[in-house]
């Protein structure tokens, strides 16, 4: 677990990203097996827009296979995903993320061998234009133009403080920078929802709370999040609520201050 106590101690504020009422991804009743395992059992949860959603749990919980049934890494056995109303259950990962759900992983997957600024634009590019008929039909207004996709990575790398690394290999950057690509990525889409998978792995413990807070400001804008972390410290100071398996059910989901001192939770927790 990563040791923060300044942020373990930090007041926790909370803005207009308590969100706006409206849900923006709906799980209902999702199972996924792997073969005789069944890890995730029946498991319903809602994300309203702006709201960030931590997802806890001990080792082999379900969480991971929880996010990538949300991602369409993982085949729903049963269920269905809802996001914006819209029931996303049979679709690929790829069209799922050209909704705006987008999922990062528990280990860094941006472009070693591209630099920042070339993982940031080829992120942008895969999302130039729309499906095959929408380009024919209008492609005006669906492709963005190489230059605008340049300029949203600039901004991007200066609102994260990382202009400096912007030609560097991505290979050669900190944990922490890797992670921050990483979720810039995403950004690069403009996404409504976050699929964060232990987004803290790997960053240095002085940087964690410089992270937490671009995830705050990131849900502050409205984009909702979904973040599997076991570092408690980070999920209190990021969410709004949160999501407790074990075993693949889910055992609770309420505020984090209630989550703490709930029986069953607790119990789950020592086993
Ligand atoms: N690809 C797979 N094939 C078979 N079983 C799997 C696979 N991935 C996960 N499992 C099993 O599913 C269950 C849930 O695993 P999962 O990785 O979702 O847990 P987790 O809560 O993310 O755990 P951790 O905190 O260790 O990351 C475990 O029993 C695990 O062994
Ligand atoms: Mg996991």
């Amino acid at each position: 677990m990563i040791e923060s106590e300044k942020l373990a101690d930090a007041p926790v504020e909370r803005t207009a990203s308590d969100g706006d009422g409206r849900v923006v991804l709906s799980a209902r009743d999702v199972v996924v097996r792997y073969g005789g395992v069944v890890a995730v059992d029946g498991v319903s949860f809602d994300v309203k827009a702006g709201e960030a959603v931590g997802l806890i749990g001990p080792n082999g919980a379900g969480k991971s296979t929880m996010l990538a049934s949300l991602g369409g890494q993982a085949k729903a056995a049963g269920g269905s995903i809802l996001l914006d109303g819209r029931d996303v259950t049979k679709l690929s990962a790829y069209r799922r993320a050209r909704l705006g759900l987008l999922r990062t992983f528990q280990s860094t997957s941006e472009f070693g061998d591209m630099t920042t600024f070339e993982n940031l634009v080829t992120a942008g590019n895969g999302f130039k234009g729309a499906s095959l008929t929408s380009v024919v039909f209008h492609r005006k207004e669906n492709s963005r133009s190489d230059r605008e996709i340049a300029g949203r990575a600039w901004e991007m790398l200066e609102r994260f403080d990382m202009t400096h690394v912007a030609n560097a290999y991505a290979k050669e950057l900190s944990g922490g920078q890797r992670r921050l690509v990483e979720i810039m990525r995403c950004l690069m889409t403009s996404p409504k929802l976050l699929l964060l998978d232990e987004p803290m792995v790997g960053v240095a413990p002085h940087l964690v709370e410089k992270l937490v807070g671009d995830l705050c400001a990131i849900r502050d804008e409205g984009i909702s999040i979904i973040i599997v972390e076991h570092a408690l410290e980070v999920v209190r100071a990021l969410s709004n609520r949160v999501v407790v398996m074990s075993f693949g059910k889910k055992i609770a989901d309420a505020p984090y201050d209630e989550i703490v001192n709930n029986r069953e939770v607790q119990d789950a927790y020592l086993g």
